[in-house]
């Protein structure tokens, strides 16, 4: 189990691949931490996943808050990450170190993180100074989907490198590349220090995070980068058939 960012950072020399999946509500996070995962991503896909919003945009930061603390609860034994809403690191330092703060007094959580624009990395370096630990979110930042107009795989070599080398500088302790070419993900896993987790980007990153509920058949659609294990929307739908025939047909349940 993984419950430190040192432990955590430590895994990438490991010759293990960091696992992560991410989890928003108390049973969940409780079954990800008793399957050994190494770190719980509580992502913004909440508003998505759970609320059942077309985008990541409009989750706020009380929300993350709520369905952080559960997590952090339940998985008392393993690494929690909070995501940052959107608009987090475009209203300031001062607001972006003040809401990742309150993120970590609130719900105990051990990291934060933030989906990083261009040029920002003096965003995190604002952060690890106050005594926040900070995974840098790079490659397609869905929080950009109203400027992107779709989500698409990111191919610029050069300027992806370039981030990830300036946020692993200003004190990440992780990289997180999101629909990254590859080859391009494969070179900033081996280029960077710190573990470079993947989605999307091909299987070289130092680890994968997928959303849970994808790989449980309970968003509604198999993303191309997901694997679905089980199908739980057919599994709950059979069990939910079965229960009101049970009490149409009058069979008492104890
Ligand atoms: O919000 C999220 O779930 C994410 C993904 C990259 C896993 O950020």
């Amino acid at each position: 189990m993984t419950c430190t960012i040192p432990e955590f950072t430590a895994l990438k020399n490991s010759h293990k691949k960091i696992s992560m999946l991410t989890a928003y509500d108390f049973p969940t996070a409780k079954i990800v931490s008793k399957a050994g995962i190494d770190a719980i991503l509580v992502g913004d896909s909440l508003a998505t996943v759970v609320q059942g919003k077309p985008n990541t945009l409009p989750v706020t930061l009380e929300e993350m808050i709520y369905h952080g603390e559960m997590v952090c609860r339940a998985a008392p034994n393993t690494l929690v990450i909070i995501d940052l809403p959107f608009p987090a690191g475009h209203t300031g330092w001062k607001n972006l170190v003040h809401d990742s703060a309150t993120v970590l007094k609130k719900t105990g959580c051990h990291a934060v993180k933030l989906e990083c624009a261009v040029g920002k990395h003096s965003l995190i370096s604002r952060l690890v100074e106050a005594g926040i630990p900070c995974m840098a979110h790079l490659g397609l930042r869905p929080q950009m989907i109203q400027v992107l107009g779709k989500y698409s795989l990111q191919k610029e070599r050069d300027l992806l490198l370039e981030e990830a080398l300036a946020a692993q500088k200003a004190g990440a302790f992780s990289v997180l590349l999101e629909c990254v070419k590859s080859e391009i993900a494969q070179e900033i896993s081996e280029t960077l220090q710190v573990p470079v987790i993947g989605i999307g980007s091909g299987k070289f990153c130092d680890g994968q995070v997928l959303v849970l509920h994808d790989i449980l058949g309970l968003s509604g659609r198999v993303p191309r980068h997901a694997k679905q294990y089980i199908c739980l929307e057919e599994m709950i739908l059979n069990a939910c058939i079965s229960y009101r025939e049970d009490v149409e047909n009058g069979i008492s349940v104890p």
